[in-house]
Order: structure tokens, then C-alpha cells, then sequence
């Protein structure tokens, strides 16, 4: 998906209008609609917040409290793939923080934030509920536990090549 789709225009973007017509036209469909924008553009564009108001019959500004009111939806770009480290009790006390200053140095970003290729983003999340395996990272759907300063660059490299 090309960085231009932040206006829509361009043809290899992806079919706002097919997903609009994927849900009804009433505000109680509002999230779902922006899940599945996510899901398609890796953030929110602003003109598709302009076009959800209009399809849901609602004020812009309500489009946009949901949109920023929930941590799965950006008004950013994301990444290709998004890389959370577990910093709750059981990772922190494992080790968590030195993984998470590793994979800052490897990616040169701070956590809520993308790379400059789009391959990357970084978050940090409380428990991932896989504690036995801490500390943990998270690569999509892919645990990587046990995980260590000196085990990011191989990971990243295993996770870029599935990225590009
Ligand atoms: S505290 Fe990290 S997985 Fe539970």
C-alpha cells in the first residue's frame, strides 16, 4: 500500500467505498467500520474519517473520539508488522526493559512509533498471557519467548523478510 493512500487517491489504495458499503449506515456500526479501515490502510486516514461521518449520518468529531479513544486504531500509519513488548510483571522482572532498549537501538524507534520503511512499529504492552515464556515479544501472532538482547536482530531479520 503506498504512503499516498493517506489521501485515497491513489488507485492501488484500498476500496473505502466497498468497505462502507460493508456496514450499515447507523452509528453502532462506527467501530466495526473503523476496524476494518485499520485493517486495510494501517491507520485512519483523515479523509476516510470525513467519509465515515457522512455514510454513518454523524459529526466528524465523534468519528474522531473513537478513532483516537482506541489503542488498535491510528491516525498514523503502522507498520507492515507490529512488534509488542510484554513489560508486565513476570517479563519486567526477566529482563524486559534490556530487550526493549534492544529492539530501540535495532529499529531507531521508540515505542508508538513506525519505521521510516513502514516495516516496523513498536509498542509496548502490559501481559501478553504467555508468562511461563517471559519475557516476551510479540511479532504479529508469532511469540517469541525467553527473549533476550542478544536474539532481536535475528528475530528482526527473520520478521523483515515476511514484512518486504
Ligand atoms: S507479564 Fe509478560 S506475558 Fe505476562
Amino acid at each position: 500500500m503506498p504512503r499516498s493512500c493517506d489521501t485515497l487517491s491513489a488507485p492501488s489504495c484500498p476500496d473505502l467505498d466497498a468497505i462502507l458499503a460493508r456496514h450499515p449506515a447507523h452509528p453502532r456500526y462506527l467501530l466495526a467500520a473503523l476496524q476494518d479501515i485499520q485493517a486495510a490502510f494501517r491507520h485512519i486516514p483523515r479523509e476516510a474519517m470525513v467519509r465515515v461521518a457522512a455514510h454513518m449520518g454523524i459529526p466528524e468529531s465523534r468519528v474522531y473520539g473513537v478513532a483516537t479513544f482506541y489503542k488498535a486504531l491510528s491516525l498514523v500509519p503502522k507498520g507492515r508488522k507490529t512488534v509488542k513488548v510484554c513489560m508486565g510483571t513476570a517479563c519486567h522482572l526477566r529482563g524486559a526493559p534490556g530487550v526493549l532498549e534492544a529492539l530501540e537501538n535495532a529499529l531507531g524507534i521508540a515505542p508508538g512509533d513506525t519505521t521510516e520503511d513502514g516495516a516496523f512499529s513498536l509498542e509496548t504492552v502490559n501481559c501478553l498471557g504467555a508468562c511461563a515464556l517471559a519475557p516476551v515479544v510479540m511479532v504479529e501472532d508469532t511469540p517469541y519467548g525467553a527473549m533476550t538482547p542478544a536474539r532481536v536482530a535475528s528475530m528482526l531479520e527473520k520478521e523483515r523478510d515476511h514484512a518486504v
